[in-house]
């Protein structure tokens, strides 16, 4: 990756001339299955422009309550945007209920806010980095099509969706109008996201990207590690998940911890300090001391990643760690 970033042919891409921002975009678009593709700097920034350029100020986006888009992201639809977010309950597997989203959806009356985008995210990072199925998203594309109302995803690992369920990508896209995934965090770039859409839609959050500060120059550094991304990252992740699958059956056997087995099925583990002699505050410490980074989302819960660079091996260490540390308590 960084060979390529010193190679890579570069130019000014607030005008349109980066090559290898354009190759990646091109990429993207293709296997995405979309007309169109924008690279920005990150999932955050991904989210905002596609809900920007869905949503006029006043009209709202409804979205689940453990969504990244809605709890971690600075409330920037409402505070860049003045668009208000409608959350409703996300259930354990990331789905947020046909009937509360039909529910939520606003009728025509002055006092309400209208309706315009429904958000969905996969996989599903707070629920379990759960994977929402393409017979689901194709559900909600239904109602939100009868409903007038459009549909963005957040697929900040929608490759690692398509792996843990055996479907092309495209198949989890399809559904949706736009979409923003990462090229960071499981398919490891430094830094970068891509959204995809229709042309004019990419048209238009080209102007909100900017709008934003995210026109960047010589933005080819950034595209070339997307490109080796695409191409040599995405089948590798099969083998993340199998480390998490590992990992999350040595916690379920570490008396003083509980975990919910049969919803780890991709690269994110959850779970929690049951001891009463031990907290998740002290375990983090402990593990941390040792090299192993894992992190508290709420008290006593916890959360560790896989990814590229941590082997079967590394699962047997962080277990081992895991396994000392719960026995010392
Ligand atoms: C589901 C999801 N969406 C969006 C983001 C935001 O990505 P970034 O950190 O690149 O802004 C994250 C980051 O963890 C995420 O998990």
């Amino acid at each position: 990756m960084r060979e390529a970033i010193f190679h890579a042919e570069l130019g000014d891409d607030v005008f349109g001339e980066d090559p290898t921002t354009n190759r990646l975009e091109k990429m993207a678009a293709e296997r995405m299955g979309k007309e169109a593709a924008m690279m920005v700097s990150s999932g955050t920034m991904g989210n905002l422009v596609c809900v920007l350029t869905h949503c006029k100020r006043g009209e709202e986006a409804i979205l689940g309550d453990q969504s990244h888009t809605f709890l971690y992201e600075a409330g920037s639809m409402s505070a860049v945007g003045g668009i208000h977010p409608h959350t409703i309950a996300n259930q354990p597997d990331g789905t947020m209920r046909l009937e509360d989203i039909e529910a939520a959806i606003r009728g025509s009356n002055v006092h309400f806010p209208r309706s315009r985008l429904i958000c969905l995210e996969n996989t599903h990072n707070r629920c379990n980095g759960s994977a929402l199925t393409p017979r689901y998203m194709e559900a909600v594309a239904k109602l939100a099509g009868e409903r007038g109302l459009h549909v963005h995803l957040d697929g900040a690992r929608i490759f690692n969706a398509a792996v843990a369920l055996g479907v092309d990508v495209k198949e989890l896209i399809r559904h949706a109008d736009s979409l923003s995934f990462c090229l960071s965090k499981g398919l490891s770039s430094p830094v970068g996201s891509v959204i995809c859409g229709s042309g004019e839609f990419i048209a238009e959050a080209r102007r909100n990207r900017k709008v934003l500060g995210g026109g960047m120059r010589q933005s080819g550094i950034i595209a070339a590690a997307g490109i080796e991304a695409l191409e040599h990252m995405v089948d590798r992740l099969a083998e993340d998940h199998e480390n998490a699958k590992c990992l999350a059956e040595g916690i379920a056997r570490t008396p003083g911890l509980s975990i919910e087995l049969n919803r780890i099925h991709t690269n994110i583990v959850y779970f929690n300090m049951v001891s009463e002699r031990f907290t998740a505050e002290k375990l983090v410490t402990q593990l941390a001391d040792r090299g192993i980074k894992i992190l508290q989302v709420a008290p006593g819960r916890l959360r560790a990643v896989t990814h590229y660079g941590i082997s079967a091996g590394d699962i047997n260490l962080a277990l081992a760690a895991l396994n000392e540390a719960m026995a010392r308590s």
